[in-house]
């Protein structure tokens, strides 16, 4: 069964609060959610396996420990998903990136994939989707299935702030999936959004409106 990590580092918490805050733009808002995606990268990536390799020091021999050969790949859910992207590559320089854009069928309201690129070699990765705004968990639902269907098999999932509706529909979804988050509010409002959230994280993060 899949478990929800909630990460509640001070340093997490002081930013969120100030992208939650109306008055920060976006420049402000995007460095931030650079900075937190970082500090979430960290947590995330704490059961990597190691491995000791022999090396020199300028004193003598020993063994020391290097990641060991998991090859990991990031997939923003576009668009809002691009935002988390950097602050993972700055702690995982090695990582591919994949992509996964979906819309929702205005006479289905079921999400349908307009792009998806992802490494060739997914059923080897690691695979880290991320959307800062884990809402109705509709998109991360269908995110996750389409990159199911294309071999990939090590998933999580990975947001800023999450409604508890959107956690309980991607558990019920795929209950093998670990989702991590920095603050579960408290419910969606009737358009969706998450309350008290930060608004549509995609417009914060592009300066549209
Ligand atoms: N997507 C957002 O960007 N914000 C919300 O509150 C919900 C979904």
């Amino acid at each position: 069964m899949s478990k929800v990590f909630v990460m509640d580092h001070p340093l997490l918490q002081h930013k969120l609060t100030l992208i939650r805050d109306k008055n920060t733009g976006t420049k402000e808002f995007k460095e931030l959610v650079k900075e937190l995606s970082m500090l979430m990268a960290y947590e995330v990536t704490r059961d990597l396996p190691l491995e000791d390799i022999e090396i020199e020091t300028p004193v003598c021999k020993t063994k020391s420990k290097v990641i060991s050969g998991r090859k990991l790949a990031i997939v923003p859910i576009l668009r809002a998903g691009l935002g988390m992207v950097d602050g993972f590559l700055n702690l995982l320089p090695a990582a591919k990136v994949g992509h996964v854009g979906l819309y929702r069928d205005p006479e289905t309201l079921n999400p349908v994939e307009y792009y998806c690129k992802l490494p060739t070699d997914v059923h080897e990765r690691e695979l880290i989707i991320v959307d800062p705004m884990l809402a109705t968990g509709g998109s991360a639902k269908a995110a996750i299935k389409f990159i199911k269907d294309k071999g990939a098999t090590n998933i999580k999932l990975v947001c800023l702030i999450a409604a508890p509706e959107g956690i309980d529909a991607v558990h019920k979804a795929h209950p093998d999936i670990d989702i991590y988050v920095a603050a579960v509010d408290e419910k969606l409002d009737e358009h969706a959004y998450i309350v008290p959230g930060l608004g549509d994280a995609g417009d914060r993060l592009f300066g549209t409106k």
